[in-house]
Parts: C-alpha cells; structure tokens; sequence
C-alpha cells in the first residue's frame, strides 16, 4: 500500500516565532483532517528543535531541507543525520532543485546524502525534474530517468519518497497539468523496483488545485512550498477531498 504524504516544504522562511505562531493555527485547523494521509513540515535548521516540540504527541511528522553523507567532520554549512534525528526529524529533502541550481547538488552528492539520510533512520525525499528548456526539447523523461538511475545507486527503495517537482512549475504559479504531472510520475513508477513507494507532485500546488491533483491514480501526495507558509492554505490542502 502506497503512502499519501503531504509535505510543506518552507524553505528559508520563518523565524522560531514565526513557526510557533503558525504551528497555532495549522494544528487546530487539521484536527479532522482523515488518518489516512502523513503530513510532513519541512522547516530551516533553527526552527526544528522547537517545531519538534509543539508536534509532540501530535499526528504532524518534522522533515528536514538536506542532510550532509558524513557523520562528522569539517564541512562548514552542513548537518549530520544524527543531528538530525537527534531532535526528532523524520524525513529529509535531498536533491531540491534550488540545492541543484544555487549550491552545486549534482547526482553524486544526491546519492550520497540519500544513503546517509537512510542509514541514520531517516527517510529521504528526492526531488527530481526538468527545466521549461529540457521540456520543451523532449528530454523530459530522459532528465528525470537520468536523476533517478544517478540518484538511486545502492539506495533502499522501501524507506524512500520521491517528489516529481518540475522546475518551471516550482514557485511561479504555473502547475503541470494534473494529467502531464499523472503521466510523467507514472514514468518514475516504472522505473522503480519497488511499487509502494510514494511519489508526490511538487510545483505551485495550492488550495485551489490540490483535489485535482489528488485525483490522480499515480500521484500519492504532494511537497509544497510557498502555500504551506500560511496556515490556513496549508491546511486547506492536508484536508482535500
Ligand atoms: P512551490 O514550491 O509550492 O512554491 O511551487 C514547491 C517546492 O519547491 O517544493
């Protein structure tokens, strides 16, 4: 049985204040949200500890934006596993488009923060997708089955998330098309060896179109970014139909 997890992704926003102001509303607004979704808050380095404590006792599951391959050692910037699970984190993004683009992420690294991240307990996200300029060339499949094949060596398959976030759709308003976003995730899902594994939808998902993409037979959840800072879209979208 495949897992619908729903993930914010709130990148480098919020203050610790800010996150418990928000943890306020949101908790209160999915109280009824069905058991049958995980939901997930991705949130800066600073926020976790604190965030960790507000979820305690609570359905709400900490993830983390990235997670260094070492266990240790002098790589300014970084963070262990450990450190991670430490105070409670559960899931990790690796492999964010924005990690590729602005910090140098390539396959390699991808692959090792990945094996890391699942050897301490925690259960990676892999972001994988393709510019506006690799799609409209036709090499949209072949990016994506090229990150997955890089990205995946030696990694277990059944503590493992992918998210299928197009990049051209990531932060601009412009969704894929629920239909293309079905397809291109049913591509991942063939590549894979292991058919339980969740793959979300990631890119400009809101409120608005959060049941469309839901309805969906390949697309198991969704990582959300800029909706799920408020609380309210945020959870507008944990309690879709
Ligand atoms: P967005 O970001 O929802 O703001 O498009 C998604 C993501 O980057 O994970």
């Amino acid at each position: 049985m495949r897992k619908i997890i729903i993930a914010g992704n709130w990148k480098m926003y919020k203050t610790q204040s800010e996150a418990s102001e928000f943890l306020m509303e949101f908790i209160a607004q999915i109280d009824d949200a069905p058991e049958d979704r995980e939901v997930v808050l991705c949130v800066p380095f600073t926020d976790l500890a604190i965030v960790s404590k507000s979820l305690h006792g609570n359905r709400i599951r900490l993830g983390a934006q990235n997670v260094h391959w070492e266990e240790s050692g002098a790589f300014t910037g970084e963070i262990s596993a450990s450190m991670l699970t430490e105070v409670g984190v559960r899931y990790a993004i690796v492999g964010h488009s924005e990690r590729r683009q602005y910090f140098g992420e390539t396959d390699e690294t991808v692959n090792l923060r990945l094996k890391a991240a699942q050897s301490s307990g925690l259960i990676p996200i892999l972001c994988v997708g393709e510019t506006k300029q690799q799609r409209d060339g036709g090499k949209t499949e072949q990016i994506i089955i090229n990150q997955l094949d890089n990205g995946l060596v030696g990694v277990a398959q059944d503590k493992l998330v992918i998210a299928y976030e197009p990049i051209w759709a990531i932060g601009t308003g412009e969704t894929c098309e629920a239909g293309e976003a079905n397809r291109v995730i049913g591509v991942i899902r063939d590549r894979l060896t292991n058919p339980n594994v969740t793959i979300q939808y990631g890119g400009s998902v809101k409120p608005s179109n959060i049941n469309e993409i839901m309805a969906q037979p390949h697309i198991d959840g969704v990582l959300v970014g800029g909706a799920s800072l408020a609380a309210s879209d945020f959870a507008g979208i944990v309690n879709y139909q």
